[in-house]
């Protein structure tokens, strides 16, 4: 398949974005591409996302691309030709990209499945950014052998021919807390006779804000955010209770670990102080992408073959949930790329674009790092 092709797919994915869960077209017409170039297609119980496989010549390992293919409730403003069809639904993420080049890889590894040895998968995860895709791919049990995942994301921030490799952490653990505290209401006029539930709140959002610049190493990036405060109902009344919630982001482990004892700890302190009810309920969401090594030198071999400029980026603390497919087992190592899709808007702006020119060059960097792994 010629790189026109590629480039007609990407437009028709661009012109026709599907939320999460939703992607019945999208799966549909990805189906089509592999069936027409004779990849095979794994059943499985999916409603939407596929898995694709390419067996080499010999027996070896097994190792998967995966591809996101959801899209954004989001009304588009980038005013191109191929703009999406769909009111309020976008591929503001790039996840139409993600999807032409991972059948690109898939349909130029399945023409050279004669030179390599051991099995791709290629998945196509349905819901990305809801963040349980990747549980809805795992679910179907078809990956549990695979020792190697690659993933790679669009990036407006870099140009076409660069490509970020990174080792360590290139994407933040994502945890939601929340704090509810139980005081005791009573009339604005006399605070003394009851205890103020904000007043605890608002001491305790400060101290939590605060011990990270205590007791995290300047060196760690770490974000507390606290995004949503709710108590009371009047200018006059000191209510029974209040809460807060907010999110933290972490690029190690052991600093997610810190934080959240921590966050249990300054909590059941506070409770003693204030003699309020106080309880944290702390929401675990995906942990951080973390990128192999080995993995790393790989590409940067590849990036090398194919003209691709590697460039090594600051992590933003954002997540993916990538991170679920390596943590199946303990052995399987991740690589999560970063592909310069050509300056512009961020993600998840309404006038994000990928120029299409960035496919080919992904394309060919992606399966050689393949390549180069089953070889
Ligand atoms: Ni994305």
């Amino acid at each position: 398949m010629d790189k026109f092709n590629l480039t007609e797919i990407f437009k028709w994915f661009h012109a026709n974005p599907e939320l999460g869960f939703k992607e019945t077209e999208t799966t549909k017409k990805i189906r089509e591409i592999l069936v027409i170039n004779g990849i095979d297609i794994v059943e499985t119980n999916l409603s939407t996302g596929l898995i694709a496989v390419i067996h080499g010549k010999k027996q070896g390992k097994t190792v998967c691309l995966r591809a996101d293919i959801d899209a954004l409730p989001i009304q588009e403003e980038t005013g191109l030709d191929y703009a999406s069809c769909n009111t309020n639904v976008m591929h503001a993420c790039g996840h139409d990209f993600h999807t032409t080049v991972a059948l690109g890889v898939a349909i130029r590894l399945n023409r050279i499945k004669n030179q390599f040895s051991g099995t791709v998968y290629i998945a196509f995860e349905p819901g990305e950014e809801a963040f349980d895709g990747a549980k809805h791919i795992l679910g179907t049990g078809v990956l549990k052998h695979v020792s190697e995942f690659y993933g790679f994301h669009a990036d407006p921030a870099m140009s076409i021919g660069e490509a970020g490799i990174k080792v360590g952490g290139v994407m933040a653990a994502v945890d939601r807390f929340r704090i509810d505290v139980k005081g005791i209401g009573t009339h604005a006029a006399t605070p003394h006779l009851g205890n103020n539930p904000i007043v605890a709140l608002s001491s305790l959002m400060s101290d939590l804000q605060n011990f990270a610049g205590r007791e995290i190493p300047p060196s760690e990036p770490v974000v507390i955010s606290f995004t949503h405060i709710d108590g009371g109902t009047a200018w006059n009344i000191i209510p029974d209770t209040a809460y807060l919630e907010g999110t933290v982001r972490t690029l190690s482990d052991e600093v997610r670990r810190t934080i959240r004892e921590s966050f249990h700890r300054i909590v059941q302190g506070f409770k003693d102080i204030t003699e309020a009810e106080c309880e944290l309920q702390w929401i675990r969401g995906a942990s951080a992408v973390i990128n192999s090594a080995s993995l790393c030198n790989t590409a940067e071999n590849s990036a090398k073959e194919e003209g691709m400029k590697s460039v090594n980026f600051i992590p933003e603390m954002v997540s993916d949930d990538f991170s679920s497919f390596t943590e199946l087992n303990e052995k399987a190592q991740g690589l999560y790329l970063k592909i310069g899709t050509g300056k512009g808007y961020p993600l998840h702006h309404p006038k994000f674009k990928v120029d299409p020119e960035a496919i080919d060059g992904a394309v060919s960097f992606i399966s050689n790092i393949l390549y180069k792994t089953l070889s």
